[in-house]
């Protein structure tokens, strides 16, 4: 589909479509992402307007279809130890006030997880300081990572852990990937242990939490910043009542809770920026 197949109402509605369903908010500027994502799937459809992309949607029958549309049009950009210190104060001293002040089961959800990397790089932490959480409680605490995203195919690349040479490059240094990966037919494969602490589960953002459960700690990380403020608002408001009393939330590093909701309340762990609910003390 070339940009002059792409109208004024065609775009609009397009994007129009696409917040319903993901939340994801397109500005004016981003014709050439719709033209450049959509594409292969326009040429592979037969399509040549969006407006007709559109109406084939609308049908019962084009749940596929719709789906694709909505693989295409998501960014899973990402990396192992994201950030590096958001893990850091995650694993030296969140978990630890955790278990110091009594939770012997620990529930942590990554928001839009995209392939593993954040959920992986955690629960690889996590194996890291095994000792140190065992010698902070009689028990080994359980700890669940759930995993979740929108999109089903990068779900199915998440469960599967196994990696190119280019995502392995990106965060990862040798000693980890030595520990927790091994290498077969060109692709490198998490080691079973890190895989267990994780369950991937299909879930959108827009839709109700309360499957999920309360968790202990939320990492929702680099995908507020493709909602409007009210879609913030809503979803930030929604997740502190998933949050347990004493919980934590972990953003991504350009991305705050301040102006969308007074749920949270900022705190800094040697310099890392975290939320507790606002009723904390
Ligand atoms: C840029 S990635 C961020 C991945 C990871 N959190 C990180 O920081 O590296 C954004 C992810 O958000 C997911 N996503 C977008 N809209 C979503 C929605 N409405 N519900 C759930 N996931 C969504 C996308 O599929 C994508 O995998």
């Amino acid at each position: 589909m070339s940009l002059s197949f792409m109208s004024l109402r065609g775009f609009s509605e397009f994007c129009q479509f696409l917040q319903a369903e993901t939340g994801i908010t397109l500005e004016q500027s981003k014709h050439y992402l719709v033209s450049s994502r959509l594409n292969k799937l326009m040429a592979e459809q037969q399509l040549d307007s969006l407006i007709v992309l559109l109406d084939r949607m609308k049908s019962p029958h084009m749940n596929d279809l719709k789906q694709a549309v909505i693989e295409v049009m998501t960014t899973n950009e990402t990396q192992w130890f994201r950030d590096h210190h958001p893990l850091k104060a995650f694993a030296d001293v969140i978990i630890p006030s955790l278990i110091k002040s009594g939770h012997h089961s620990i529930r942590i959800w990554s928001a839009a997880c995209s392939s593993g990397q954040e959920a992986y790089s955690t629960s690889m932490v996590i194996e890291e300081h095994r000792d140190m959480y065992r010698h902070l409680h009689l028990h080994n605490p359980s700890i669940q990572i759930v995993a979740t995203d929108l999109s089903h195919q990068i779900l199915q690349k998440a469960r599967a852990g196994i990696y190119d040479k280019t995502e392995i490059l990106r965060g990862l240094n040798e000693q980890r990937k030595k520990n927790f990966f091994t290498f077969n037919d060109g692709s490198w494969e998490l080691s079973q242990k890190i895989k267990n602490r994780v369950q991937f589960r299909q879930h959108n953002l827009l839709s109700s939490f309360s499957n999920l459960g309360q968790f202990d700690v939320i990492f929702c990380r680099n995908v507020l910043i493709y909602f409007s403020a009210e879609i913030k608002s809503d979803i930030l408001n929604r997740m502190a009542k998933q949050l347990k009393p004493d919980g934590y939330l972990i953003l991504g590093s350009s991305e705050t809770p301040s102006n969308y909701t007074d749920q949270f309340k900022m705190e800094k762990i040697n310099g890392t920026v975290v939320y507790r609910p606002a009723l904390f003390s």
